[in-house]
């Protein structure tokens, strides 16, 4: 399949939070168009809202959806991905490609579900996708090509940045990076109320951290510089900077990130379906 998603039939099955931002994405940015665009959700009352709301075909019928397109993303729930591709498997053909977003579902479960080598990639996006600035790591399955694989990460590009990882590495991801804005939500929520312990309004307290944030994140980014180097500029000797790192440190803040990562991806790991 080639790269260009110009004049390609897209289906989202379960276009619920990740499947409506990538779906609107991918209309707001004009890759795709909505005669080309067909969308699924459970409840009859929530496709009539998505379809006034998207100006696309939305409806309950995996089935009338799925056959007609080239790309299917399959964006319900991981315990609900099981039942969709048994009921859409009798209208798959090897044509088609298949993207599933689901968190714990290996493109093996999706593969032994449908007949003939059906391309399947597996991509793991995070709730920034929403501004653009998610971070979407995709692997292959076995049946998918390299032009598949260009295909999925240029329809992710349209909402932040890609990486193409090896399948053995998709728990891991789903603990760091899809997982991961809640743990930078907790981050920011208590430096917010630090700031308010030392003074600060609240509101100017959360942009300060925020944009904090945000600003070291591009720094990391666009500099390629190691986060140690980083913070050592930032740190004076005997500074005030200093004082605070050894707070953290007492507090066993790295620890704590590092562990909480490893039982994220254990728990995604016991997930498993399939
Ligand atoms: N949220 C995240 O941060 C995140 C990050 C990475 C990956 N993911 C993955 O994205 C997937 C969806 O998560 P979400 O947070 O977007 O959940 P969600 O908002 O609950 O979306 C699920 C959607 O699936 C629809 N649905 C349920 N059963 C269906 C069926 N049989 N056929 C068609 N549609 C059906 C639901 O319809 P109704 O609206 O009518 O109920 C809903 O719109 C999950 O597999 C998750 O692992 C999520």
């Amino acid at each position: 399949m080639a790269k260009d998603l110009t004049g390609k039939k897209v289906a989202f099955l379960g276009a619920g939070k990740m499947g409506g931002i990538i779906l609107q994405a991918l209309l707001k940015s004009g890759l795709l168009s909505p005669k080309s665009t067909f969308a699924t959700v459970a409840h009859e009352e929530r496709a009539e809202a998505l379809a006034a709301r998207l100006k696309v075909k939305v409806g309950t019928n995996n089935v009338e959806a799925a056959r007609k397109a080239d790309i299917i993303v399959i964006g319900v729930k991981p315990q609900v991905v099981e039942d969709v591709i048994r009921e859409i498997h009798g209208h798959i053909t090897p044509n088609q490609l298949i993207v599933s977003v689901a968190a714990s579902v290996p493109t093996s479960m999706i593969e032994k579900n449908l007949s003939g080598n059906v391309p399947v990639v597996r991509a793991m996006p995070n709730t920034p996708c929403q501004l653009g600035a998610g971070m979407t790591a995709i692997s292959k399955g076995k049946h998918a090509s390299a032009e598949d694989v260009a295909m999925t990460c240029h329809m992710f590009e349209v909402v932040g940045r890609t990486v193409v990882v090896d399948e053995k590495h998709m728990d891991a991801v789903t603990a760091l990076s899809a997982s991961g804005p809640a743990y930078i939500y907790i981050i920011l929520e208590s430096l917010a109320e630090a700031g308010v312990k030392v003074g600060l309004p609240r509101d100017v307290a959360t942009l300060l951290a925020a944009q904090t944030a945000l600003g070291s994140a591009r720094v990391v980014l666009e500099t390629g510089d190691h986060p140690a180097l980083l913070k050592d500029a930032v740190t004076t000797p005997a500074g005030c900077t200093i004082d605070a790192i050894m707070e953290l440190e007492e507090g066993k803040l790295r620890v704590t990130l590092i562990k909480a990562v490893v039982k994220a991806a254990q728990r995604a790991k016991e997930l498993a379906f399939g």
